[in-house]
C-alpha cells in the first residue's frame, strides 16, 4: 500500500495495526476509533485531520498511553503502548488540547520541573529550560506566572515543556484551536522550525489549512475511520484534479445533472436538492454552461461557487459531506 511504503522501516516512529477504541458507557458503546493502520516515519511531520468527533484525540490518547486501546496495537519507536508504557512515555512529548501548565509555578519552573521529572540533573534542567526559553522567544516571560500568559505564549510554553527531555516524538492535539490567526501563524513557524531541526511531529487538527500548510503527510479521519492517507498533493490527485463547481438553482437540480453528466472534463456530478456539484478538470465555462442548462429547463441560478483543488474537495469526495471546521 502506498501509505505504508512512504514510511516503511522497522524503526518507524509510529506504527499502528487495527488500532481501535470503543468507549463503553451506560448509554451504549461509542466506536471512537475503528481499526486504524498508520505509519509515521522518523523525522516526518504528520497530521491527523478530521472534523469534531472523528476520533483524533482518542487516537493521540492511545499513542501517548493515556487511553487504553480496545483493539489492535500501536508501537512507538519500537515500543508497545500497552505493554511498555514507561518506555513510550520517555520517548514522547505531548501537548494536549487544553492548557495543562502548572498554575502555581512560573514559566521557568514549569519547564525545570518537567526536566527533573524526567531525570535531568538540576543543572541540566536549568540549562535545557533556558535553551527552550530562548528558542521560543520566552526569555522575557521566564518569571511570569502561567495565568499571566497570552494564549499563544501558553501554547509555546507547553511545547517547550514537552521538549524538555528531548523526546523522539512530539504530539500536539489541536495546537492552534481557539488561537487568533496571527498567533496561529507564529505557532506554525515555531513548529516548522522544530521540524527543520529533525523533530518528528504528529499533530491533530480540524483546520484543513493547517494540515495543508504544515504536514508532509496527512491522514484524513472521520467517524473513527481512516478515509485516506498521503501527501496533500497525492490526496488531491487521488480524488481527481478536482476543481469543485457548485451551483444552486431555485428548484430541484436533477434535470441539469442529466444535461452535464458525461460531459468531457467532468469527473463527478452530485445533486442535493437544488444544488448541483461538479468536480471538473477545468472550471472554464462550466458555470455558464450550468446556467444555460438551467434556463433550458426553466431554472434560475440563486448561488454559485468555484473552489480550486483543496483538501476540502477531497473530504467532500470521500464522504459526500461538506467539511465543517
Ligand atoms: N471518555 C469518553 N467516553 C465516551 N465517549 C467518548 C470519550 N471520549 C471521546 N468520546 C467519543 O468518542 C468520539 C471521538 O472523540 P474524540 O475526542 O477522539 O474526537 P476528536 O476527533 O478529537 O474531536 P474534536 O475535534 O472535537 O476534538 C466522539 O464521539 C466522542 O464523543
Ligand atoms: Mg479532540
Amino acid at each position: 500500500m502506498a501509505v505504508l511504503a512512504a514510511a516503511a522501516g522497522s524503526d518507524a516512529a509510529v506504527r499502528t495495526v487495527g488500532l481501535a477504541k470503543t468507549y463503553r458507557s451506560a448509554h451504549g458503546d461509542v466506536l471512537a476509533v475503528r481499526g486504524l493502520d498508520l505509519e509515521v516515519a522518523r523525522g516526518e511531520f504528520f497530521g491527523l485531520l478530521g472534523p469534531n468527533g472523528a476520533g483524533k484525540s482518542t487516537t493521540i490518547g492511545m499513542l501517548t498511553t493515556l487511553v487504553k486501546p480496545t483493539g489492535g496495537s500501536a508501537r512507538l519507536v519500537g515500543h508497545d503502548v500497552v505493554t511498555e508504557p514507561v518506555a513510550v512515555k520517555r520517548r514522547i512529548g505531548v501537548v494536549s488540547q487544553n492548557n495543562t501548565l502548572d498554575r502555581q509555578l512560573t514559566v521557568r519552573e514549569n519547564l525545570e520541573f518537567r526536566g527533573r521529572f524526567f531525570g535531568l540533573s538540576g543543572r541540566a534542567a536549568v540549562r535545557r529550560a533556558q535553551e527552550l526559553l530562548d528558542l521560543f522567544d520566552l526569555g522575557g516571560r521566564a518569571k511570569a506566572m502561567v495565568y499571566e500568559l497570552s494564549g499563544g505564549q501558553a501554547r509555546r510554553v507547553m511545547i517547550g515543556r514537552a521538549l524538555m527531555h528531548r523526546p523522539d516524538l512530539l504530539f500536539l492535539d489541536e495546537p492552534t484551536a481557539a488561537i487568533d490567526p496571527q498567533t496561529r501563524i507564529n505557532l506554525w513557524d515555531t513548529l516548522r522550525g522544530l521540524h527543520e531541526q529533525g523533530q518528528t511531529i504528529v499533530l491533530t487538527t480540524h483546520y484543513m489549512e493547517e494540515a495543508e500548510t504544515l504536514c508532509e503527510r496527512v491522514a484524513v479521519v472521520d467517524d473513527g475511520r481512516l478515509l485516506a492517507c498521503g501527501t496533500v498533493a497525492g490526496l488531491k490527485d487521488e480524488v481527481g484534479p478536482g476543481t469543485l463547481v457548485s451551483v444552486t438553482f431555485d428548484g430541484p437540480a436533477d434535470p441539469v445533472a442529466a444535461a452535464v453528466r458525461g460531459r468531457a472534463g467532468v469527473d463527478r456530478v452530485e445533486v442535493r436538492g437544488a444544488t448541483i456539484r461538479l468536480f471538473v478538470r477545468s472550471a472554464q465555462n462550466v458555470v455558464g454552461d450550468l446556467v444555460l442548462a438551467g434556463v433550458a429547463v426553466g431554472l434560475t441560478v440563486r448561488d454559485s461557487a468555484t473552489v480550486p483543488p483543496s483538501l476540502e474537495n477531497v473530504f467532500l469526495a470521500l464522504t459526500g459531506r461538506d467539511y465543517r471546521e
